[in-house]
This record gives C-alpha cells, structure tokens and sequence, in this order.
C-alpha cells in the first residue's frame, strides 16, 4: 500500500501566521504548509512588522505584535498567486492606520477585488485600486475601524476573514452574515486565541458571525493538518487507477471542507475513514483508498462551498464514471486562480471527454472506467489545480496529457510530482503503473 504525507492545510497555515502575527507573544505551528502562497503571508507579514521565523520543515514561529500593532510596509507586498493572502492581508491592512500597497501575478491581477473593497471602505478603509477593482490597490486603514454588519452577497470564506481580521480593529462587534457555510478556520482560531466570537446558524441556512474587536489574543501551539484539497489528487489517482491502494494520514475533515469525499463516497468510491480525531482544534482522520467504479452524481448547490476548490478533480473523477454527471451553481470558479469550467471543459474536451458547459457549472460525461483517448496538451493557465488534475487524469488516458507548466503547483503541494511517483505513477499514459498496488 502506498501512503502520501499530504501537505498542511494552506487555508489554515495563512491564518495560523496572519492571528499569530496578531497574538501577544511567540506561537509556533508544526505542518505549516511551505507552499508559495503561505510563503508569500509570511514576506507580508515580516514587512508589516512581525518576527515570522522558519524553525525546521513545516516547523515556523511568530512573534505577535498584538491587535492594532502592525506596521507601515516599506515596499508594495507581493502575493504572487495567492488569492487568500491578498484579500485576508487587505482586511488586516483595513485596521490599521497606514499605507499598504498590494500586487501579484497576473492571474491574481485578474481577480475581483470589488468583494472585499467594498466592506472594507465601509469600515473606514481608503482604497484605491486598478481599474474593474483589481490588484494592484493600496489600502489607507482607520484605526480604530468602524463595526460592520454585512450580508455576503457570496459565499466566500476570504471575504467573510477579511472583514473578521478588520473587525478586530473596531470598536464593538462586526458581524458577518454568510449566505452557505464557508470554511470556518478563522472562527476556530480566533475562538482558540480567546476572542469574543460568536456564531450563530440563520434561518435560511447560513451563520452569522460575530467578533468583538481589541481581545488579547492568546499566542497558540498549534499542528496543523493535511489539507482536504491537495490530498483529493492523490485520492482520485487511487481511485481511477485499477489495482491502487493508498493511504493518507492526518487529513482534515472540517464540516465545511469535506463536500469531495462525501461526493465521491456517493459516487461509489471506496474509501475508509479510521482514527477520527482532533489535531489543532480540527476533525481529521486517516483515508484508506482503494481504486474503485465510479458512477455519475448530481452535486446539490448548497454542498458547493464545502468543496469549492475540488472541483477540477471531481471532473476527473467524472470523467471515468459511469454516466453522466452535472454539477451547477459554480459561478465562482470562473473567478478562481482560472476560470476553471472554461480551463476544465476545454482540457477534458481536447483529452476526448464529452462535457456541456453552462455559465454556472459542467455536465461531463463518463467513460464508465475506460480509459479516456488523452494525447492532448492542455493549458494551465497559471492554476495549480488545472495542472494537478490534468496530471491525474493522464493516469487514466490511453495517449499521455501534456501539461503547459508545472510550476503553478508548488502554491500549494510542492512536492506533487514526487509523491506521484513515489507512489508508482511514472509510467504515466499507455499501460500506466498502478498507484502503489
Ligand atoms: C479560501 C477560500 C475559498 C477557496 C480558496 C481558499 C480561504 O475562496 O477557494 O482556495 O482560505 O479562505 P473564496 O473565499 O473565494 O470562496
């Protein structure tokens, strides 16, 4: 049986750094993700002022400056690809009365900044920023900042952290009221760290989430586990792959990340689930997979947010099933580090998979576990998961699939090929090796 360390979870490394950065006094994380996105957290954070240390692989320690004590950056803060660092750093910024300037690539200057600009102008930020709201933008903050209370008119964990991180710049409660459940990281943390933090489920299925701002945070000790998302690759490889056993240890399980395994366990997939615990104030446990036949699914809107970034692979996975699958109310993902149903539906497409694209979603069409033709070369758009996912679909195509750039993918799993290859996955295309039988 082949077993994968999957790497740390990056939503929850960008936190970890950016709340210790805001602690009173030194915690350390074990299993921080050293991907180029928390990378790029950790340069921000150091140019805004705090200590942020590397200890050892995965091993980092960060001395907090204390709510409200950051300081002016000397130079505009480069968060290259990274989506989650430029919109939560906007938010601390927000608090803070100084001069930030943010940039990054061309793929993050492609994205809306509109969802986070607005709420945090009227938290008293100053914000100016490129034409159509995007990066790059400077950021003047108010401190102390005013309290908000605000609707997200979309489901996204960045913005509601965003104005949360604000928030613990004003004076009284900000709160958020989420449409869906999002990925709720900050809230365990800040939680965790002692802040005044109250979550309540709405009406209508969502949550609003209060914080209180200027607590004494709580400096933390905290192990971070492997992220859901980097180890969907190396599940769905296992799972397309006839003969693969793999095992992935420690993976995080949180409620509101676990919408791709609870898809394909629905899709047929045989995948067990042992040693459920917490580690770093979070559920996980150990996934033992084994290839499996999959079968088409229809994903409900409402489970969207909870895999939001799985869904190039599960178009993989799709790809082989038996059946054809649909999976709507996905505007979002045309605003990702791709647009990934126009990525996904033209790569699949070139690899010899029917699929239906919509404005808001995909319809693919499956092999029922036949190969798929593949001898396609397939743009990555500057998207670690478009390349990730390409890379598992060649497993399983009868003509290898050329990917444009591998580059991208160490934002978030350096390492990916490697551990492919450990796993047996060098034969990749005609006759492709099982994944560690
Ligand atoms: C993230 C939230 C999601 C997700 C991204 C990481 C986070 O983005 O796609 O990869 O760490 O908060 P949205 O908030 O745009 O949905």
């Amino acid at each position: 049986m082949g077993r994968v360390e999957v790497p740390g979870d990056k939503s929850i490394s960008h936190r970890a750094l950016m709340l210790g950065a805001l602690a009173v006094g030194t915690s350390t994380f074990t299993g921080l993700l050293e991907g180029e996105d928390v990378l790029a957290t950790a340069a921000a954070l150091r140019a805004l002022g705090a200590s942020v240390r590397r200890l050892g692989p995965g091993h980092w320690q960060v001395d907090g400056v204390g709510v409200g004590g950051l300081l002016q950056p000397e130079g505009a803060l480069d968060l290259g690809n990274s989506g989650t660092s430029a919109r939560l750093l906007m938010g601390l910024a927000a608090g803070h009365d100084f001069l930030a300037t943010f940039v990054g690539d061309a793929s993050l200057s492609r994205r809306p900044m509109a969802r986070v600009i607005e709420p945090l102008a009227r938290m008293g930020a100053d914000i100016l920023a490129a034409p159509g709201m995007r990066l790059p933008a400077t950021v003047r903050g108010l401190c102390p900042a005013l309290p908000l209370e605000y609707r997200l008119p979309v489901a996204s964990a960045q913005v509601k952290s965003a104005i949360l991180l604000a928030g613990l710049h004003a004076l009284g409660a900000t709160t958020v009221v989420e449409p869906l459940p999002t990925r709720d990281h900050t809230e365990r943390l800040l939680a965790a760290m002692g802040a005044d933090l109250s979550v309540v489920p709405t009406a209508d299925g969502g949550r609003a989430v209060r914080v209180h701002g200027f607590p004494e945070l709580r400096p933390q000790r905290l192990e971070i586990p492997a992220d859901p998302s980097s180890a969907a690759f190396p599940l769905v490889a296992a799972l397309l792959v006839p003969g693969s056993e793999v095992h992935l240890p420690g993976v995080g399980l949180n409620p509101t990340r676990d919408g791709a395994l609870r898809t394909l366990l629905a899709m047929g997939a045989d995948v067990r689930i042992r040693e459920r615990r917490e580690v770093g104030g979070e559920p996980v446990g150990d996934l033992f997979v084994r290839s499996s036949a999959l079968h088409a699914v229809d994903t409900a809107p409402e489970d969207v947010p909870a895999m939001i970034d799985e869904f190039p692979i599960l178009f993989v996975a799709a790809a082989l099933a038996r059946g054809r699958s649909l999976f709507r109310g996905l505007g979002e993902l045309r605003v990702k580090e791709s647009d990934r149903l126009a990525a996904m539906a033209s790569g699949l497409t070139a690899c010899g998979v029917k699929v239906e694209e919509f404005p808001d979603g995909l319809a693919v069409h499956g092999s029922g576990g036949a190969p798929v033709p593949g001898g396609a070369w397939v743009d990555v758009r500057m998207d670690h998961r478009i390349a990730m996912s390409f890379l598992v679909l060649s497993l399983a195509a009868r003509e290898p699939i050329t990917v444009s750039d591998v580059g991208p993918i160490a934002t978030s799993f350096p390492g990916f090929v490697s551990v492919m290859e450990a796993l047996g996955a060098c034969a990749l295309g005609p006759g492709s090796a099982p994944v560690a039988p």
